[in-house]
């Protein structure tokens, strides 16, 4: 016995209700909820499964096989290549270069023997050569079609059996049965999940590109983070040339890897030294500036810290963090008051990441802190010295996963003395400073003088 269930879902991020509600719970929008008739649905148990339950150990194993793409940074977010029948977002703002990286990828898959279809739904096949030429990776086997229906990019797929299918970009192909204009939300999303269904199918290998907005509203893409296997965000300042790319899902690997990249007149290069490409334009000497081995991933990246403190003119002194989190830093704030009486009552405190990283992780603590104590005072950190450590609310100095790799990576560069946790080995070519407080820290920076500690 079968009965019809109604069901209202969202025409913005086509969540599913079973009841009408005047404002969609998943992403906040008015008078979205839509009434949809549902597939009768059998009442009563199910009788018999269409799938069967094995002990995990029988289970294959995902991921073993992975196509690795040719491009460097990409490989290493993706955490070796591509996974058979996995569906992969790359998410960014329009001109970032999420069409030159497809292109370069595909190319060097291609050249590799790899069939690969390029479904170009924005640029011209003839625009798409021409880029190609110009990076220098054109190669002959790679198949271009242009193209936005989407019962076309299917059949394109049926008949040519690619190995890896890019479609650039989402947005721009149109289902002629589905509901919506192209590039609306429904669209997009039912777009994904055929092309889904499609990649689980026949094992192809999927990219979509999606394009963010400058806001955030990731409108599109957003709606198709559940869908799709691997989101990747593609970041960077159009007017500068460092690009980042970073997995915010991924379901074959680990999603804290950054890929870090330039955009040259010849598309885009692995960045080769991020530290030294971070620490290029620092102005030693200066009062605020701290440099600080940070792990991104598997990788030690030194960055600059940067703080300005000023006295203010506000009722409420403002504390402002970029490129690092501002609830932190109202912590180091506070720390650095109570702990080791650094008046910042009537200051205004900013604090910053220079060359676009954005630091995340705790083990930059004291290298803030020391920022805004110097800035505050007006003492410089010595050039050739390096700070690593969290801070704790009792002012107390906490050690840092992998600290010997963080503080190698600084001797690399040159730093010769590092301000670090109590309890860090001996590294060589460094002479190590070990804090048991941020007060210490202060003292050992000369940042506060000894005899007033
Ligand atoms: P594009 O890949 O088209 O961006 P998206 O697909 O994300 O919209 O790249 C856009 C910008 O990159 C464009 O403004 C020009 C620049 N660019 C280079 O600087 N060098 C190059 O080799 C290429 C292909 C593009
Ligand atoms: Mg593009």
């Amino acid at each position: 016995m079968t009965r019809t269930c109604v069901r209202y879902r969202c025409d913005a991020c086509g969540f599913e209700s079973a009841k009408w509600l005047g404002r969609c719970p998943e992403c906040d929008a008015w008078g979205s909820l839509a009434e949809r008739a549902a597939a009768n649905r059998p009442e009563g148990p199910a009788a018999v499964p269409g799938t069967v339950a094995v002990p995990i150990a029988a289970v294959d194993a995902l991921g073993a096989a992975q196509l690795p793409t040719g491009a460097p940074e990409l490989d290493r977010v993706l955490g070796g290549g591509l996974v058979a029948g996995s569906v992969t977002l790359l998410g960014g703002e329009p001109g970032i270069g999420k069409s030159t990286l497809l292109l370069q990828a595909l190319g060097r898959m291609a050249a590799r023997g790899v069939r690969c279809l390029l479904v170009s739904a924005e640029e011209s096949p003839a625009q798409v050569r021409v880029r190609a030429d110009r990076l220098g990776t054109l190669a002959p086997e790679l198949l271009v079609v242009g193209e936005n229906s989407l019962p076309a990019v299917v059949a394109h797929v049926g008949a040519l059996q690619p190995v890896v299918l890019a479609i650039d970009s989402i947005q721009t192909v149109h289902d002629p049965d589905a509901p919506g204009s192209a590039g609306s939300v429904t669209q997009v999303r039912e777009g994904a999940q055929r092309l889904v269904r499609l990649a689980k199918e026949l094992g192809v290998v999927t990219l979509l590109v999606g394009h963010v907005t400058k806001d955030g509203a990731l409108a599109g893409p957003r709606a198709l983070e559940h869908v799709v296997d691997t989101v990747l965000s593609f970041e960077g300042d159009r007017h500068h040339a460092l690009r980042i790319l970073r997995a915010l899902k991924h379901r074959f690997g680990p999603t804290d890897e950054l890929g870090l990249m330039e955009m040259t007149e010849r598309g885009l290069t692995p960045v080769a030294d991020p530290s030294a490409l971070f620490l290029a334009d620092r102005r030693t000497g200066a009062p605020g500036s701290v440099v600080t081995p940070v792990l991104e991933g598997t990788r030690p990246i030194c960055v600059e810290v940067q703080s300005l403190v000023t006295q203010t003119g506000a009722p409420m002194p403002r504390r402002v963090a970029q490129a690092f989190d501002s609830g932190r830093l109202a912590m180091l704030v506070a720390v650095l008051q109570r702990r080791a009486r650094v008046g910042l009552g009537d200051h205004d405190v900013y604090a910053s990441v220079a060359g676009g990283v954005k630091v995340t992780e705790p083990g930059a603590d004291l290298a803030v802190a020391l920022a805004i104590a110097g800035a505050r005072g007006d003492r410089p950190v010595d050039a050739d010295t390096v700070v690593i450590g969290e801070l704790g609310l009792g002012g107390e100095v906490r050690q840092v996963p992998q600290a010997p790799r963080r503080l190698s990576e600084a001797a690399r560069l040159g730093f010769r003395r590092a301000i670090v946790p109590a309890s860090t080995p001996d590294v060589s070519g460094m002479a190590l400073v070990r804090v048991g407080t941020v007060l210490e820290a202060l003292v050992a920076t000369g940042i506060r003088a000894g005899g007033h500690a």
